[in-house]
């Protein structure tokens, strides 16, 4: 299967997902790895590990419509099969989202449905929950409101600040993703409606 990562920033699930595919037997490849921002450490990461790194531009496109056209030429030419949103932080047009129905995946820092959005993990302890967590899930038109494939659970502690339940949430992030990526590749997700059946039992 040929994964592109679409990532903006630091691209530490984009790592993991990076030493996932190098294992012996990985049944994925990532075969792009493509960002808006020209100095991300994405790229960086992307390049030492010689994978393909792709920078587009926003400025050099008049809007969002244009800028999702381009990515999604981009996606066309390199035959990609699934699209790992990692940290990408722009919000795609509907017409992307529809040219690549049941193939975009994000991975966000809560446990959807709480706490979608910007600052997952300070709306989380603002709110005062005891558990929090992170979620893979299908991406439509919504803000984090596509169909959940998997999700993995992180406690609070009174004593946490956004930074330490941040660092606690994206350790489970690093397992979390690279499953799901393997998952859909050997064929061992289904989606039916908005229910999503993962058949762990094969990974
Ligand atoms: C991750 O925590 C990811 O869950 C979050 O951005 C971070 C990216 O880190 N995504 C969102 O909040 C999406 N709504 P990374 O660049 O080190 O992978």
């Amino acid at each position: 299967m040929r994964v592109a990562v679409l990532a903006s920033g630091r691209g530490s699930n984009l790592q993991a997902l990076i030493d996932s595919s190098e294992m012996e037997g990985a049944p994925f490849k990532l075969s792009a790895v493509i960002s808006d921002k020209k100095d991300s450490l994405a790229l960086k990461r992307a390049c030492k590990h010689g994978l393909k790194g792709y920078f587009l531009n926003p400025k050099d496109y008049c809007c969002r419509e244009d800028f999702d056209s381009a990515l999604a030429q981009l996606i066309k030419r390199k035959n990609i099969d699934l699209i790992c949103l990692a940290g990408f932080m722009r919000i795609l047009s509907s017409e992307f989202i529809a040219c690549f129905s049941h193939s975009i995946i994000n991975i966000h820092p809560s446990l959807l449905p709480s706490f979608p959005g910007l600052e997952a993990q300070k709306q989380a302890l603002d709110y005062g929950v005891k558990y929090t967590g992170c979620t893979v899930h299908f991406v439509d038109e919504g803000v984090d409101t596509g169909p959940v494939i998997d999700q993995r659970v992180v406690p609070i502690y009174d004593n946490d600040t956004v930074e330490s339940l941040s660092s606690r949430i994206l350790k489970e992030e690093h397992v979390l993703y690279p499953r799901v990526v393997k998952g859909i590749a050997r064929g061992l997700v289904e989606i039916n409606g908005r229910k999503v059946i993962f058949h762990k039992g094969g990974s």
